[in-house]
């Protein structure tokens, strides 16, 4: 279990950093999870870019293109035939205080692990439907979750795999996936912007559905409108494209359609699973 900790590979019980790493003692940094399916990477430049375009818009001064070596380089030292790369850079260490320090060199942590991603066709998701109490800059995928963590913690003691949330009635994003709908047989998806991620599994199922020729609105959809919902679905990272059942929303479930994956979730997961061979 090794990981590579500012440029150095270490097993990961010798990996350590400051107290006063700034990640660790204010949770300022920025992080991505790159998925390869059998070795192979999936959609790295569009992770890059995202990791890339949150280190600037947080200030933090790193050049990542070393990363793109780097995270072969990480497949290459593990045996995992799937997983994935986590990697996180943060402002590095200095004494506390809120705004930035003069001078201080970013902390790099790089690591594959293994995951299993085949049957997500055959998953089903019942999720929670609550407020998004988190901040206004979700665009950004800073290492900073509280937000995420209360969200998806709520939906684990309601025995739930996730939380769709909503902001003032209308649906932005699960806790760690993005979310699509499928009402009067058009594709929804909240748009891009402060509210969610912008992920990039959504993006390459955006681009499937255009392929396939779907009608698409990245438009979100109002908690009211639910009941005309025929689908829904999670996508992200460690999800790929999973059917939603139901909501429990106030203690109601609403079965989404029949109560399992329909005919446009599965046009699409049999597209993305294309996509990653
Ligand atoms: N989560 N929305 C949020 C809030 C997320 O944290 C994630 C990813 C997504 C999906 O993005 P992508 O398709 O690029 O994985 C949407 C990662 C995997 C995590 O925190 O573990």
């Amino acid at each position: 279990n090794e990981v590579l900790l500012n440029g150095q590979w270490l097993p990961a019980a010798q990996a350590t950093v400051s107290v006063f790493d700034r990640g660790f003692m204010l949770g300022d940094g920025i992080y991505e999870v790159i998925p390869f399916y059998r070795r192979k990477l999936f959609a790295f430049e569009q992770h890059l870019q995202r990791l890339r375009q949150g280190l600037e818009s947080v200030g933090i001064d790193y050049g990542t293109d070393q990363l793109r070596e780097r995270t072969a380089e990480a497949i290459a030292r593990s045996d995992y035939e799937d997983g994935a790369v986590y990697m996180q850079v943060t402002r590095g260490v200095a004494p506390r205080k809120h705004h930035f320090p003069a001078d201080t060199e970013p902390t790099v942590l790089l690591y594959a692990y293994p995951f299993r991603f085949d049957g997500f066709e055959q998953k089903l998701a019942h999720v929670l439907l609550s407020e998004d109490f988190r901040w206004h800059r979700c665009n950004i995928k800073s290492i900073s979750l509280m937000g995420n963590i209360l969200a998806n913690q709520a939906a684990h003691q309601a025995d739930k795999t996730e939380n769709v949330l909503h902001r003032q009635g209308w649906i932005t994003e699960g806790s760690h996936t993005s979310v699509f709908f499928v009402k009067d047989n058009i594709l929804y998806t909240h748009p891009n912007g402060p509210y969610i991620l912008p992920g990039v599994t959504r993006d390459v199922v955006l681009s499937i559905a255009d392929e396939l020729g779907m009608a698409v609105r990245e438009e979100a959809v109002a908690v009211a409108d639910l009941r005309l919902v025929t689908e829904a679905f999670l996508t992200g990272t460690t999800v790929q494209v999973t059917a939603i059942g139901s909501f429990l929303s106030d203690d109601r479930r609403l079965v989404i359609g029949s109560g399992s994956a329909g005919p446009v979730t599965r046009r699409i997961q049999t597209a993305f699973a294309g996509r990653t061979k």
